[in-house]
């Protein structure tokens, strides 16, 4: 997906939700104007659900992710776990960020394993500050916006186009997902650095989300730092809490409750243990 066509969708009735579309209005018929007895005419309440519906699309959501909320992502593992706890604690942490926002400093960094559910709660915070505050707000892949700063990459001015970039200093509130995923050369590294920082002294607020740790013990070696650079890293840590989620990976945990569901029914003449357990 290149980031120079994050135009933002505004006014194009097939970026909104079939429910919402100005001609199914009951108050206004489509005009935007609604009657009132009397007195003329105003601006029509569908207009707000309009905004909304705009908003949302703009948000660049994946379709993946757009059934996600806060209602529907629940802490896994038995309730005094480490792993709930951590979950649980991820879960508040991301709510309390949609009631204070925009009286707060500081953004959110979701680390953690592969299918904790970082993103699920990175796309639900997002969609609650549309829905609830009606903040614009953009979800941005890492790899995608390494891929797309490389491609904007202008050799005579030895820098990325402001067309790539724009839409990430100017979200209010950005969401950058898995950061770390792809390596970045050094210059790659010196642009994202910037831009991040460009929010940082602007405000803004980053939420993101990375499979990579801080400890250098971690599994697989490589720390967050060793990925994205010491200097991001370090600026993170003044943009952004840090919250650990612990866990196993949810979508091998449910399809091992498949599997076990498959085995407590059997094929005719299948063996029961060997259905269970498929990941
Ligand atoms: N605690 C949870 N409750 C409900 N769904 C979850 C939970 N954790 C993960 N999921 C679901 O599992 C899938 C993987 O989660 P995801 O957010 O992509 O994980 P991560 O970003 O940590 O790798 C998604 O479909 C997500 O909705
Ligand atoms: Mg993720
Ligand atoms: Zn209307």
């Amino acid at each position: 997906m290149a980031l120079g066509s994050f135009r933002p969708t505004f006014g194009r009735a097939e970026a909104m939700p079939e429910h919402l579309r100005l001609t199914d209005c009951a108050y206004c018929g489509g005009t935007g104007w609604e009657l009132v007895e009397g007195k003329g005419v105003r601006p029509c309440r569908c207009r707000k659900s309009d905004r909304t519906a705009q908003l949302l699309a703009a948000a660049r959501i994946p379709k993946r992710y757009a059934n996600c909320s806060f209602e529907n992502y629940q802490p896994q593992g038995p309730p005094i776990s480490k792993n709930y706890l951590s979950q649980a604690q991820a879960l508040s942490a991301a709510k309390h960020l949609v009631d204070e926002y925009p009286n707060l400093e500081m953004g959110l960094l979701l680390m953690g394993p592969c299918g904790v559910g970082k993103t699920h709660l990175a796309v639900s915070l997002l969609k609650q500050l549309v829905l609830v505050k009606g903040i614009g707000c953009l979800f941005i892949d890492f790899q995608d916006l390494l891929k797309d700063i490389q491609h904007s990459y202008n050799p005579v001015s030895e820098s990325s186009e402001l067309e790539v970039l724009e839409p990430i200093y100017a979200a209010e509130v950005l969401v950058l997902d898995e950061l770390g995923a792809g390596k970045p050369s050094a210059w790659v590294r010196e642009t994202m650095a910037q831009v991040v920082n460009m929010r940082y002294k602007e405000s803004r607020l980053t939420i993101l989300t990375t499979n990579y740790s801080d400890d250098p013990a971690c599994p697989g070696g490589e720390t967050l730092e060793e990925r994205v650079g010491a200097r991001l890293r370090s600026r993170l840590f003044e943009m952004c809490k840090t919250v650990v989620i612990l866990g196993d990976d949810y979508r091998r945990r449910v399809n091992r409750q498949r599997g076990d569901l498959v085995s407590l029914n059997p094929p005719a003449g299948g063996a029961a243990g060997n259905a269970g357990g498929a990941v």
